[in-house]
């Protein structure tokens, strides 16, 4: 653990400070291009912004666009600015120093603790969260050299990004792509927010659901909800950033971008949903449920378009029948052993409260309902949380108190969610 650790499910005490210095360094690959749209995102978020490439990097992308992007100069020697003292002054001050794209070189020469250019020396001299985004081809990524290289800089306490699966440069495709720079900072600014990502759920088969079900009325219209899918998402990111195996069956969601390494499996209704869930469970060591699952179907599903005038009863009445609990399906089938014992079941409550009952109460009475283990509760009132990228609410678990989480992003509070799931199976021995 570094010492940005937060306690297993707590809210980070580290004090918002803005603007945060955060250190862009590049090395010489082709994504270099995207380091320009990182800084952009950064500075957008209203952070400060300065960028340190290696001199192969310049061969990608010219320093002057570094420079007029984050307002600073640029230099990749320690020999630049000597006066300033750059070489110690650019780490000490960084509140994070991200290195996108990172190569196979840059990693070792970092694993070997060299400082022979001004970015190795900027990471030498940190001691602020160090986040390493690699972007190599698939056989560099493999090789044995980078696996230990990899495995060093982690032990450290440097949070490398697993990189995505896709198009290289060149015809091939597989793992080594950047992952694109929105996913890149907001993992920066996860880290920022006094977040720690420990690589320790290598070999963990994570399931989660997320988005929103729908269901046909006829072949155009449905019924659906407002769930984004950005929570379930970020959960997906979290736990692949900490090595899990992790697929996402995803319903309706708004346009995201797939968490590095995950598969998604997408479904339209419950009952696709309940079939993928059900399946999939049996081989799971954590399952999610964070979709938004329709709790009603419509009874019938016209087989063409119903229309004014000649469907008009069905159209003004909708007869509902009631769709299964596929989280509460999921605990009975643990209880009767067709699911490990071990494993781990998270649901999610979403709660406007109610003139009997606030939304922690009612939250509280659905973890007794639902049987799972964790149970993360939402306020969902006044159009908080739905299509929001901010979230906050409690994690209820059997043994604690309500845990309440602070106002924070998706990717914050899954990182929360996660420690306490990571928690619990520890105290079980799992
Ligand atoms: O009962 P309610 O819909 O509020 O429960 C929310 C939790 O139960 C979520 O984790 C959701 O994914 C899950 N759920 C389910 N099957 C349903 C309805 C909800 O698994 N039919």
């Amino acid at each position: 653990m570094s010492e940005t650790a937060n306690p297993a499910g707590q809210t980070p005490s580290v004090a918002p400070k803005h603007p945060r210095n955060i250190v862009v360094g590049v090395s010489g690959g082709i994504a270099a291009y995207k380091a320009a749209h990182l800084v952009r995102n950064l500075k957008e978020h209203g952070d400060d912004v300065r960028v340190v490439p290696t001199e192969a990097a310049l061969n990608f992308v010219g320093a002057a666009t570094f420079e007029a992007l984050s307002g600073h100069p640029v230099s990749t020697t320690v020999f630049d600015a000597v006066d300033e003292v750059q070489h110690v002054n650019i780490g000490q001050h960084a509140d994070a120093v991200v290195v996108a794209p990172a190569t196979a070189d840059v990693i070792a020469r970092i694993a070997a603790g060299r400082a022979d250019d001004l970015l190795t020396a900027t990471v030498l001299v940190a001691t602020c969260p160090v986040i390493v985004v690699p972007a190599m081809h698939t056989e560099m990524w493999f090789n044995p050299a980078t696996r230990d290289n990899v495995a060093t800089l982690r032990r450290r306490g440097i949070t490398v990004m697993e990189p995505a699966h896709g198009r290289l440069t060149g015809k091939d495709t597989g793992p080594g792509r950047l992952p694109e720079p929105e996913q890149i900072a907001e993992l920066v600014r996860t880290r920022l927010a006094g977040i720690d990502i420990n690589y320790d759920w290598q070999g963990l088969k994570v399931l989660i659901s997320a988005g929103g079900t729908q269901e046909d009325l006829d072949p155009v219209r449905f019924i659906g909800n407002r769930s984004s899918g950005r929570q379930g998402f970020a959960l997906a990111e979290i736990a692949s950033q900490r090595g899990a195996d992790v697929t996402i069956v995803a319903g309706n969601t708004v346009d995201l971008q797939t968490p590095s390494g995950a598969e998604i499996v997408n479904i339209v209704s419950t009952s696709e949903l309940k079939a993928e869930m059900d399946s999939r469970a049996r081989d799971a060591d954590i399952v999610i449920m964070s979709a938004a699952v329709s709790d009603y179907r419509p009874a019938s599903v016209a087989s063409s378009k119903m229309k004014k005038g000649t469907n008009d009863d069905a159209l003004s009445t909708l007869h509902m029948t009631e769709n299964p609990d596929i989280l509460k399906g999921l605990v009975a089938a643990r209880e009767q052993g067709e699911i490990s014992q071990e494993t781990t079941i998270v649901g999610f409550a979403a709660e406007t409260g109610d003139e009997k009952s606030s939304p922690l109460e009612l939250a509280q009475a659905k973890f007794q309902r639902k049987g799972c283990d964790v149970l993360m509760a939402n306020d969902v009132s006044e159009g908080k949380v739905f299509g929001n990228v901010n979230n906050e609410g409690w994690i209820l678990t059997k043994e604690l108190e309500p845990r309440t989480v602070a106002h924070g992003t998706k990717q914050v509070v899954a990182a929360q969610i996660l420690d306490v799931v990571n928690e619990i199976r520890h105290e079980a021995g799992a």
